[in-house]
This record gives C-alpha cells, structure tokens and sequence, in this order.
C-alpha cells in the first residue's frame, strides 16, 4: 500500500454507521478499544488506510473499487490513491474528541442515517464544527437505505437539502448508501475522488506532526531488554520526517517542583515510521502515521500525549498558558433541541478550548465583545493566528458556540 496522502473525517450523529462505513471501505473495524465494543459506540478517534482504485474495463462507477481484483469483470484494478479514515465519535458527550479529530480532516464524509429524520442533534453540530473550522469538502453520505422504502429516502434527501442551506455543505453531492450491505460503495468512491481532492503540502518546510493518538504496544510482562519504545499517531501538516530525526514534543512532560507546575519538551529520536501499514523511509503530510520513538512508552500509554506538537527540535511554535482569542461567536446552540441564543462570553466563565488536536479547559480572565483571555489549566503549543474551537457549558455538557483567532 502507498503512503496515504489525505485524510477523510466520518462525522455524524452516533450509531448512523461512520464505523460500519470505514469498516466497508478499509476492512477495519475501528472500535476495537473494549468500552466501545461493549457499548457499540465510538469513544476514542479510529483510523483506517485505503487504497482506492479503478477497473480499466469497467463502467462508471462500477469502476471503483478498494479490491485489487475488479469484483465486476474479475480484470486487475489500477490504484488511483491512499486515504486515510478519521473515524470520529457521534455520541454528544464525546464532542471534544471529534474536534480534535477535525483538526486533522482535509475533508469530511457527513453519514445521515436515512431512517431517522434530519437533522438529529449531533448531524447538526458536527455540520456546524466543520462549517466554522472551514472543512469545504465534504460528501454527504444517506447511509442504511436498505432499512427505507424508495419514497422515504427521496423524502429525507429533501430532509437533507433543507438542512445544508446556508451552510458549508450546501452544495455537497448526496449519495444514497448501505454501508452494512455494500450497495453504492463505489460512487461514493468516485464522488470522494471528485469532491475531496488531495492537499498540496508545503514539504519543504521543517516537519510538524499534529499528534491525535499515542500508545505503549509492549504487551504487559514484557522484558525490559525488548521493550518498544512510545509510539504516537497522527499527522504531519508540512514537512518530512525520516528515522533517525530528532524529535521535539511540546508541551511535553509536567513537571512539579518548589510547589510550581511547569511543562519541559521532551527530546525523542525517530526509530520508525509506518504509513499505510509499511515501514517507509520518509514520511509527508496527508494521512495518518505511528511514528516509532526512543522514548519511555509510560510517556505515551493511554493517548497522553495526544494533542501535542512534534517537530525537529527548535522549530516549533510557543508554548501557552494564556490565549488571546480574537472571538467570533455563533448566533445559536446547536446540537440541543432547545437551541437558545450564545451570550457574550463573561469573565471568570470556564471554556473548553480545541487548539489543533488539543483539548483544553480554560477560565476567562478578561472578556470585551470580541476579544477574550484565558488562562488554560493545560498549556498549548500554537501559532499565532491558529484557530480554536470555543465551547462553553450549557446544562451539563460542553456545547460549542464559536471560533477564536489566536492573537499574540
Ligand atoms: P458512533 O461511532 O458510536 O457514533 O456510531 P457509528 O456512526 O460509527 O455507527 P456504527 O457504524 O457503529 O453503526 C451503528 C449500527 O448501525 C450498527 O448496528 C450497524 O450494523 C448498523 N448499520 C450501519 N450501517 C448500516 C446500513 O447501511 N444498514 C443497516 N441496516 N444497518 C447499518
């Protein structure tokens, strides 16, 4: 398989068949964490590659296929390209996770279950998040037409049209799907190869790795002499990164001492690099990829690290307790059938806050009508001028209510 060269977001409402759809395109089942093959529901970010490719022989859009052997005339398929699945959560609790997982998205499939009427809650605030993170292509998918009579699906297609006026998706192609039983996989194949083009990357500059997950794979009990090393997943947004690198996580470790609570990088070197289920020598930006590390894998168990920066050492950008956000706010709550209207944002108010694939908390320590500061129990590692996801508490969960422009 070659080197994935974009990631593709599964975004929509919980259990309307983002996974069961990655698991039809890719022949991985995403969920594989215990909690959610118990619960049946997505809890952490699940990835999966893809090599789509193209019958010569056949037909549009019999053509397209993931096999290597054409299923229609049994002639062998052409590869086109290598995609990688960002699997996102649907369940309202677990927002913070599909925004960091939006971080990393070049384009978004938006899955409408089609025996459910649109939009449910989170259809809605998952359109709305790639709206206000300017995620432009995206591909609608009205999942489990085998479960609705013809006429209800025409019915819900208008469901659909009605619901992505005015917004990013409005003129996004709808392609009607069974995912369970693979009917219509192929266009939308061909529609995400229309629709979702792959990113031009700026690859001569210096490596910057978003990181979205991290894991220690050494099996408990085993010896100290053949233990792994940490390994971290996620993306490079430009540059390239080798084995053998030097590597630089930011924030990196907390360390306490004298009563104070610092945050020190941490220095690793590359030992390895899988992209699209291979070792490679050199890894670009576009998809996803487990980067081998020398460093203690209890630094990275259990996604500690995720929502880090990793680059070569130096070149990454400021570390920050504090955000001056520039605040551009939503109208309305979305995601809640009572959708009240957002307030200014107020001091002394607690926010939760999406800096790339970095989920903090925050307390607002001064707030005019468009320009807030924050003081974050959790530093982040951004640019000026990045863009943040603002979520304040409405009742007991986190809802989001708009962006905020880092400001030096
Ligand atoms: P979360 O990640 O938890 O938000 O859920 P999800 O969107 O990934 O849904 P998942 O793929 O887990 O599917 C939920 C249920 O719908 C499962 O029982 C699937 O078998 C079923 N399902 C998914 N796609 C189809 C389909 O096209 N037809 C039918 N009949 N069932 C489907």
């Amino acid at each position: 398989m070659s080197q994935p060269c974009v990631n593709i977001g599964m975004v929509g409402h919980v259990d309307h068949g983002k996974t069961t759809l990655v698991s039809a395109l890719s022949g991985v089942w995403t969920d594989t964490h215990s909690e959610e093959m118990k619960r049946g529901i997505s809890i952490r970010l699940g990835y999966a590659d893809t090599t789509f490719r193209k019958c010569p022989n056949c037909p549009e859009p019999q053509c397209y296929t993931v096999e290597k052997t054409c299923p229609g005339c049994g002639e062998a398929s052409e590869e086109l390209r290598t995609v990688s699945f960002v699997d996102a959560p649907g369940h309202e609790t677990l927002m913070a996770t599909m925004l960091s997982g939006a971080a990393i998205m070049d384009g978004a499939i938006l899955v409408i279950a089609a025996n459910e009427t649109c939009p449910q809650p989170q259809t809605k605030e998952h359109l709305m998040a790639l709206n206000i993170i300017g995620i432009k292509n995206i591909v609608i998918v009205q999942n489990k037409i085998d479960l609705v009579p013809k006429e209800k699906v025409i019915e819900h297609y208008h469901q659909i049209k009605e619901f992505v006026k005015g917004t990013v998706a409005e003129d996004a192609p709808i392609v009607p799907i069974s995912a369970q039983q693979n009917i219509n996989v192929d266009a939308l194949i061909m529609t995400m190869e229309e629709v979702i083009p792959t990113p031009v990357h700026k690859i001569d500059k210096p490596p910057h790795m978003l990181i979205a997950r991290s894991f220690d794979i050494n099996k408990p009990g085993t010896p100290i002499k053949k233990i792994t090393g940490g390994v971290i997943g996620g993306t490079l947004t430009e540059g390239v990164l080798r084995p053998g690198d030097e590597l630089e996580v930011k924030p990196g470790r907390k360390v306490e001492s004298d009563g104070m609570t610092r945050w020190e990088p941490i220095v690793t070197k590359v030992s390895m690099i899988v992209a699209g289920k291979e070792n490679v020598e050199e890894a670009t930006p576009g998809g996803l990829l487990a980067v081998g590390t020398t460093l203690d894998p209890t630094l990275t168990k259990s996604d500690s690290l995720t929502g880090q920066v990793a680059g070569l050492p130096g070149t990454l950008p400021p570390t920050r307790d504090d955000l001056k956000l520039e605040l551009h706010l939503l109208e309305r709550v979305v995601g809640v059938s009572d959708e009240e209207v957002i307030g200014p944002i107020k001091t002394s108010e607690p926010l939760m806050l999406n800096v790339g694939t970095a989920t903090t908390v925050g307390v607002v320590t001064s707030a005019r009508k468009d320009i807030a500061e924050v003081k974050l129990k959790r530093p982040v590692c951004a640019e000026n001028d990045s863009m943040v996801a603002i979520s304040r508490r409405v009742g007991s969960r986190w809802r989001l209510i708009g962006v905020g422009v880092i400001k030096d």
